[in-house]
């Protein structure tokens, strides 16, 4: 999730979800082609399987970028197809690519030849007047003739003129049931459904219709739900909350000695403790000590103990 998620916060995420599977922010193939490639592609190997998303509409340029990624050892290629931002529309990707298949097409299909890992596409049900099932069922069957096995489809339509990004995940209204026809459509297709999806009751609903769940901002703003769903769809118990923090420890402690900042990696953390008791104060010192010229873990320590003095107090 562009401005939000970075390899901290994958680290961080597969500690609490070890089954799933993690995608980057979108990273545009100029960018990756021209820019600074090596941090724009820097990642843990803790973080596989891990899926590299990339935006852009050009086949060769996505193609090199595809190779890029596939060279820094991403275990997959996403294309973005689903993103509204102004930015991206004038770049001419994003979610008005559902507008043009035969490009999207060709873009997979370069990518496709120039890499031996998946190429995947993220999508939404569709853009604008794409009303009815015809359009995705139109746009899904062109990814398959291209070779794409698995589509991530965003249950709700985007507006491309008049809503922002943000109204664009909000406003038009989510339509599990139509990517559920699409899954019936084409059993052929891996669909995994994205939007919307809160807590582990509504996951184990959808995979009774298509074969993987995609979690944006519940797994963002409380992360802990990603280790409460993954376990138990692997039929496992979560690590602790306590757990998960101390084993960030020697992640932080690394990336602290190589100069990152710890509010850098801290911010992924202050939803952790979301609904607990403590978990307002974990937040509040840890964002107000994690900034800090020169802080390190035992910021971090103090939002812990400020946590585990509630839960003392709750057993008392
Ligand atoms: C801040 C933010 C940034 C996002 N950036 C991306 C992105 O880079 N690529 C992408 O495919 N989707 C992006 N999304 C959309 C999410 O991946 C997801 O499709 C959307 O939020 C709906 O799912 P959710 O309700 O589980 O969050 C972003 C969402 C947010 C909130």
């Amino acid at each position: 999730m562009m401005d939000w998620t970075d390899m901290h916060c994958r680290y961080f995420h597969r500690l609490l979800g070890p089954n799933a599977r993690l995608y980057t922010e979108m990273v545009t193939a100029a960018a990756l082609v021209h820019g600074h490639r090596a941090r724009l592609l820097a990642h843990n190997v803790e973080e596989h399987p891990v899926a590299l998303q990339v935006g852009g509409a050009e086949p060769r340029e996505l193609a090199l970028a595809a190779r890029l990624g596939e060279a820094a050892g991403y275990d997959e290629i996403n294309l973005n197809a689903g993103c509204p931002s102004d930015r991206v529309q004038s770049g001419r990707f994003g979610a008005c690519l559902m507008r043009e298949p035969a490009l999207v097409a060709d873009c997979v299909r370069a990518m496709r030849d120039a890499v031996r890992v998946p190429v995947t596409v993220k999508c939404r049900i569709g853009v604008d007047d794409q009303d009815d099932d015809g359009d995705l069922f139109a746009f899904a069957s062109r990814m398959l003739d291209a070779g794409v096995e698995l589509l991530i489809v965003h249950a709700r339509k985007a507006w491309l003129q008049g809503l922002s990004p943000k109204q664009n995940r909000e406003v038009p209204p989510l339509n599990y049931a139509r990517v559920y026809r699409l899954k019936r459509e084409f059993p052929e297709l891996t669909v995994v459904i994205n939007g919307g999806i809160d807590g582990l009751d509504a996951v184990q609903a959808h995979l009774q219709h298509v074969d993987g769940v995609m979690l944006g901002r519940l797994a963002y703003h409380d992360p802990y739900s990603l280790a409460r769903i993954d376990a138990a769809l692997a039929g496992a118990t979560p690590p602790s909350r306590e757990e998960v923090m101390l084993r960030m420890r020697g992640y932080i402690e690394r990336q602290r000695a190589g100069g990152i900042r710890l509010a850098a990696m801290t911010r992924h953390l202050l939803g952790l403790y979301h609904g607990e008791a403590g978990g307002k104060a974990f937040r509040r010192i840890l964002s107000e000590r994690a900034h800090a010229m020169g802080a390190g873990w035992e910021a971090v320590e103090a939002a812990l103990d400020e946590v585990r003095l509630h839960a003392g107090r709750r057993a008392a």
